[in-house]
C-alpha cells in the first residue's frame, strides 16, 4: 500500500512542476484535507477576484496538491522572514481580501499574522489548513487565539484530526460569557462558515476614545469613570451600543482640542490612539481628510458638514441720511415724469395764454411748496391751469402719504452695510480669522493660509459667543453650529466644503463591518438627522431662550428721529444760502438800478 502511495506521489510530482517536495501523502489533490480546502475556498470565494495563497517557503507541503485543483486565480506569496518585503508587496497590488494560508507550525503562524495585521485596514476573509494532523482541540484553540489577537475573526480552519475526519471550525470571541472566547466550534455543510460574529457583544467592550467637544461630544463620570457620553455624536455611539449589546470602555477623554495625527510612527491625540491599536472607535464625527483615511477605517459618511465662514451680523449704516432718501421709497421714475411734465404743461399754458396767466405764478416755486403740504394762493383765469394745478394737488396727496409711510418704515429698520460677498472681500473688514484645524488644508497655499488661527475645537463656543455679540472675527465653522444664530450672524454664502463626516475605527478592527452596519441603518432610517435637527445647539451657545424675540416691531428709537432734525439743519442751511443769493442778487440790482 505504502508503495502504491510513494509511487502515486511520484508520478504526481512529475506531472506537477513545483518546487516543493511532495511526498506528503495526506496532501495530494485526492486527500480529504484538499478536498475540503478547494470546496471550501471555491465555495466562499469569489472566482473573479484574485486569491492569496501564503506559506511558509519550503515548508509547506499542500501548496501544490491545493493549487492544482483551486478553480479560481491566484496569486503566490510564499514567506520567508518578518521582514519579507513580498508579504508587504501584495497588499498594495491584490491584497488579503480572500486569503489562504498553509500552516504546520504556530510560531510562524503568529509572524506571518503579525505582519498581515500589520499591512491591512480591512477585515479579511480567512481559510486557514492546518499540514498537521490534529490531535486535540488545544491545539485549534492556540491558532485560534493567535488569529484573534491579531484582528481576524472571518476565520475557517480545516483541519485533519487524527481520527482520519477533516473538519472545519471557527470561533465566537463573544460568547458563553466571554470576551475572548477562543474554543474551537465545529460547521458542518450547508451553516454559513463566515456568520456575523459581533452582531451581539455579549455586554463585552468597545475600546473608545473620546474627544470632549460640545455640543458633539460630553462627557458625564460618575465616580472617576465615564459610564455614558452625551452630546449628537455621543448619542450615536450609546445607540451603537446599546444595538451591538456592548458595553463602554473609554481609553481616553482628551478634552483640549485636536484630533491628532499619526505621522511616520509618532501618534499623538486621538486618532494616534486608533493608529497604535489602544481604542476601536473615537469619537466625534470628523471630516475625512487623506491623512485621516491613510491611518483609521473610517465609517459610512454619516452627515454632511457644510463648513463655512461665519462673520459678525451687517452693521448699520447711513442713518441721518434717512430722511432724504428713505432705502425702502417706492419712488419711481415715473413720480419724476408725472412732475417733469406737469412743468412743461403748465408753462405751455402759461405761455401760450400770457392773459389769462400773471407774471407772479411761478410754476416751480408753487409746485414745490404744495408738495410740502404747504397751502398756496393759485387762481388764475386760465381753466386749464387751473385744472392743472388741482390735479398736481392731487398727485401731490398721494405722493406724501407714500413718502411718510416710507421714512416712518424707514426710521423702523435698520440701514445695514453691504454684506460680506466672498472670503476675499470678507478679510480685508476684519480684524481676524480662523477655525477648526482641517479647514486650514483647504487653503494651502492662498495668502489665506498665513494668518489663519488655529481655534481648537473647545474654544469655538467662545469664538461663535464673540461673533455673536458683535466682534469682527470670521470664523470658519460646522454650519450645524450656528444655523439657528443666523439672524445675528453672517453666513457666507459659498461653503468651504461640504465633506461627508465619518466615525473612525482602528484599521483592521474585525467588528468594523458591524458596527459600519449598524451606523448605516441609522443613517438611512434617518435617526442621525433627527438628532443632529434637534432644535437647542443655540442653548449651547448662549443661555437665551428669548431668541426670537426680534421679530416684534420696536418703536422708532430717539437716535433714528435725530435724522429728521439733521434734516431740519440742512434746510435751514439751504434757506441761508438762497437768502445770501437774493441778498446779493438785490443789492447787484439796486446798484445796477443806482447807476442807471
Ligand atoms: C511541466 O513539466 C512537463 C514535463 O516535465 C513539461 O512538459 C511542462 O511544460 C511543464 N509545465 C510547465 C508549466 O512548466
Ligand atoms: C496521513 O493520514 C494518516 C491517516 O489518514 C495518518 O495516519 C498519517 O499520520 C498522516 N500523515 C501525516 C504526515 O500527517
Ligand atoms: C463541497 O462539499 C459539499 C458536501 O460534500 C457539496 O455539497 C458541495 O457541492 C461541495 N462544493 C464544491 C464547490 O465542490
Ligand atoms: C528553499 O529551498 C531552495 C532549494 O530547494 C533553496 O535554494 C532556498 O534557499 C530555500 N529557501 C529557504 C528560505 O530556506
Ligand atoms: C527586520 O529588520 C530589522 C532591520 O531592518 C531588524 O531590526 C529586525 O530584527 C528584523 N525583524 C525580523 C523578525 O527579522
Ligand atoms: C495596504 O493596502 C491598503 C489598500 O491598498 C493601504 O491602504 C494600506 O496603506 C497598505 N498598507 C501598507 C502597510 O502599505
Ligand atoms: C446582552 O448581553 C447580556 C450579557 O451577556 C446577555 O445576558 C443578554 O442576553 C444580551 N442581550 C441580547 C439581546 O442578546
Ligand atoms: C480638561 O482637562 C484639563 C486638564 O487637561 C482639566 O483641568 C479640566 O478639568 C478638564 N475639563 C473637563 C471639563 O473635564
Ligand atoms: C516622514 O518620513 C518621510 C521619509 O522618511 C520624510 O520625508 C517626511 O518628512 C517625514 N515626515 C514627518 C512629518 O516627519
Amino acid at each position: 500500500m505504502k508503495n502504491v502511495l510513494i509511487l502515486f506521489t511520484l508520478v504526481h510530482s512529475t506531472l506537477s512542476n513545483f518546487t516543493f517536495n511532495d511526498d506528503f501523502p495526506n496532501c495530494t489533490v485526492t486527500s480529504n484535507l484538499i478536498k475540503t480546502a478547494v470546496n471550501i475556498s471555491s465555495t466562499y470565494y469569489n472566482r473573479h477576484f484574485t486569491t492569496t495563497v501564503i506559506w511558509k517557503q519550503n515548508s509547506s507541503n499542500c501548496v501544490n496538491g491545493f493549487l492544482m485543483s483551486y478553480p479560481g486565480s491566484v496569486v503566490l506569496s510564499p514567506w520567508a522572514t518578518y521582514n519579507d518585503s513580498r508579504v508587504r508587496d501584495i497588499n498594495e497590488t491584490v491584497g488579503f481580501k480572500q486569503t489562504i494560508y498553509f500552516a504546520n507550525d504556530l510560531n510562524e503562524y503568529e509572524i506571518i499574522m503579525k505582519l498581515i495585521n500589520e499591512v491591512i485596514r480591512f477585515p479579511i476573509r480567512f481559510i486557514l489548513v492546518l499540514e498537521n494532523i490534529v490531535t486535540s482541540n488545544q491545539e485549534l484553540y492556540d491558532y485560534i487565539e493567535v488569529t484573534s489577537k491579531n484582528d481576524q475573526a472571518d476565520l475557517i480552519v480545516v483541519s485533519e484530526m487524527d481520527t482520519g475526519e477533516v473538519k472545519l471550525s471557527t470561533f465566537f470571541p463573544y460568547s458563553e460569557g466571554l470576551c475572548g472566547n477562543y474554543t474551537p466550534v465545529f460547521m458542518k455543510y450547508g451553516q454559513d462558515m463566515f456568520p456575523k460574529k459581533f452582531s451581539n457583544f455579549y455586554q463585552c467592550p468597545i475600546r473608545t476614545a473620546l474627544l470632549e467637544y460640545f455640543p458633539y461630544v460630553t462627557v458625564q463620570a460618575e465616580d472617576g469613570r465615564i459610564r455614558s457620553v452625551g452630546g449628537y455624536d455621543g448619542k450615536i455611539l450609546m445607540i451603537i451600543l446599546t444595538k451591538l449589546n456592548a458595553s463602554l470602555e473609554v481609553t481616553s477623554a482628551y478634552n483640549n482640542s485636536i484630533f491628532g495625527t499619526y505621522v511616520n510612527g509618532t501618534a499623538t491625540g486621538s486618532i494616534g490612539d486608533l493608529a497604535t491599536e489602544k481604542a476601536d472607535i473615537l469619537i466625534p464625527a470628523d471630516i475625512l481628510t487623506e491623512k485621516r483615511y491613510t491611518v483609521t477605517l473610517p465609517s459610512h459618511t454619516y452627515h454632511t458638514v457644510d463648513i463655512r465662514w461665519v462673520g459678525r451680523r451687517q452693521r448699520e449704516v447711513y442713518d441721518w441720511l434717512k430722511f432724504i432718501v428713505p432705502d425702502q421709497t417706492n419712488f419711481t421714475y415715473l413720480h419724476g415724469l408725472v412732475y417733469i411734465s406737469f412743468l412743461i404743461s403748465a408753462s405751455l399754458v402759461i405761455k401760450c395764454k400770457p392773459h389769462l396767466t400773471r407774471a407772479t405764478n411761478r410754476i416751480l416755486y408753487q409746485s414745490f411748496i404744495i408738495i410740502l403740504g404747504q397751502s398756496v394762493k393759485f387762481v388764475t383765469k386760465s381753466f386749464l391751469l387751473n385744472t392743472l394745478f388741482v390735479l398736481w394737488i392731487w398727485f401731490c396727496f398721494f405722493f406724501r402719504i407714500d413718502y411718510q409711510a416710507d421714512l416712518v418704515n424707514a426710521l423702523q429698520t435698520p440701514d445695514l452695510e453691504p454684506p460680506f460677498e466672498s472670503i476675499e472681500d470678507a478679510v480685508t473688514k476684519v480684524d481676524g480669522y480662523g477655525g477648526v484645524e482641517v479647514v486650514v488644508e483647504y487653503y494651502k497655499d492662498t495668502p489665506l493660509e498665513h494668518n489663519y488661527k488655529v481655534i481648537p475645537m473647545n474654544e469655538l463656543r467662545k469664538y461663535i459667543r464673540r461673533i455673536f455679540e458683535g466682534e469682527n472675527f470670521l470664523l470658519a465653522t460646522d454650519i450645524a453650529l450656528v444655523n439657528l444664530l443666523a439672524p445675528y450672524v453672517q453666513i457666507l454664502e459659498k461653503r468651504i466644503s461640504a465633506t461627508g463626516a465619518s466615525f473612525y475605527m482602528r484599521p483592521g478592527w474585525p467588528a468594523a463591518k458591524d458596527v459600519d452596519d449598524v451606523i448605516f441603518s441609522l443613517v438611512e432610517a434617518g435617526v442621525i438627522d433627527k438628532i443632529l435637527s434637534d432644535g437647542n445647539n443655540h442653548k449651547w451657545i448662549l443661555d437665551r431662550t428669548d431668541i426670537h424675540d426680534e421679530m416684534i416691531p420696536i418703536g422708532i428709537a430717539f437716535s433714528k428721529i435725530n435724522t429728521l432734525f439733521y434734516g431740519l439743519i440742512l434746510m435751514w442751511v439751504v434757506c441761508a444760502i438762497i437768502l445770501i443769493i437774493e441778498i446779493k442778487h438785490y443789492e447787484k440790482k439796486m446798484k445796477k438800478a443806482q447807476r442807471e
